[in-house]
């Protein structure tokens, strides 16, 4: 294996075959050898920089029946909600002050979002805060609204591909949505000038050690700018309320490997890895990753926005969770930088 990884880090590339054998192979030792070049990788592009996306869930309301997701429009048990235009400037108002400079604006696929609608949110934060940057993370929409939303000023979007495999992907998801679509926003959120993020979940049902050895592979040829991966997680009111959670241990092997197929990457330490492991979100730093992504959004939706049991940070207030985190990642050595956080190119 090490010298596997030894190659991984030096040409940032290897066959289906070789991921897998890699995933397949997580061991202790592997894990801490990865972990030491993925560290190292990041800190000549990076430095000990931590960058932090304040998260505003803005609606809960979906249209989609995803067979792992809380939210899916099948759960009779979500409480709804939407924020309004006003609820949410004032979520980017406060985040401006605590020193966010990046607001992910992210929520199911709601038809009340119209391109008109969002794309005045967008247009208004812009106005207010010109030196920040705006991620939408709304899901699956057309060339042109894409395209409208891009003029109104948004720079960045994420979408995760879920998994590389389009017959894992019909195993998570209902016949009305595919892969193929899926494959296509991506890549023409691409060609309008977007920021992309792509990702999946570690450990979602049926998935296979070379279903992520694809996910990988996909990753080296797609280079996307920011790339969110985290544990599946079960949600009570789901189908696959009775399948394993995902572990911290395989989500930070696989961050590791991630800083080596893409050097540059923008890589999370999400909210999921927090929520399977009190440390995770330090762990997932500690394996290469370079962002946190604190809550923003008001604390009387939060616990609604629950797309997995037991998620953290519903409590607390957006103020609390900046602390927290900054506090968390001094502890560990990093600092949180305020700025916008664009990639930087590969030294
Ligand atoms: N566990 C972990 N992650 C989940 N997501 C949705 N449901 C779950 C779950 N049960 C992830 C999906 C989605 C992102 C917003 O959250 O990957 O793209
Ligand atoms: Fe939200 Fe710690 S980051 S409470």
């Amino acid at each position: 294996m090490r010298e596997l990884i030894t190659k991984l880090s030096e040409t940032h590339s290897l066959s289906v075959e070789e991921y897998e054998a890699i995933i397949s192979n997580r061991n202790d030792e592997n894990a801490r050898f990865l972990r030491t070049l993925a560290v190292e990788t990041r800190r000549r592009i990076y430095g000990n920089a931590v960058y932090v996306r304040g998260l505003i869930e803005i609606s809960n309301i979906c249209k989609n029946d995803c067979y792992y997701c809380g939210i899916r429009r099948s759960n009779s048990e979500c409480e709804r909600y939407r924020l309004t235009r006003e609820e949410i400037m004032a979520c980017s108002d406060e985040g401006y002050e605590l020193g966010f400079r990046t607001f992910v604006l992210q929520g199911g696929e709601d038809s009340y979002f119209s391109d008109e609608i969002l794309g005045r949110i967008v247009k208004d934060i812009k106005s207010h805060h010109p030196d920040c940057a705006i991620t939408l993370s709304m899901g699956e929409r057309s060339y042109e609204s894409y395209k409208f939303l891009r003029e109104c000023g948004a720079d960045r979007y994420l979408l995760r591909h879920e998994t590389a495999n389009p017959e894992h992907y019909a195993r998570l998801h209902p016949s009305a949505m595919s892969y193929e679509n899926r494959i296509k926003c991506l890549r023409e959120l691409r060609e309008l000038g977007y920021q992309v993020g792509c990702g999946f979940m570690v450990g979602s049902p049926y998935q296979t050690a070379r279903n992520l050895a694809e996910d990988l592979k996909f990753i080296e040829d797609f280079k996307p700018e920011m790339c969110g991966i985290g544990p599946f997680i079960p949600h009570k009111d789901t189908p696959f309320k009775d399948f394993p959670a995902g572990t911290a241990e395989m989500t930070c092997y696989l961050l590791s490997v991630i800083r080596l197929i893409h050097p540059p990457v923008l890589l999370p330490a999400t909210t999921a890895l927090g929520t399977i492991n009190p440390i995770g979100r330090e762990m997932g730093i500690m394996a290469g990753a370079n962002v946190v992504m604190p809550n923003l959004s008001p604390v009387k939706v939060r616990k609604k926005y629950e797309l997995y049991d037991n998620k953290i940070c519903t409590g607390e207030e957006s103020a609390q969770c900046r602390e927290c985190l900054s506090n968390r990642m001094r502890k560990i050595g990093y600092e949180i930088v305020v700025d916008r956080g664009d990639a930087k190119r590969a030294l």
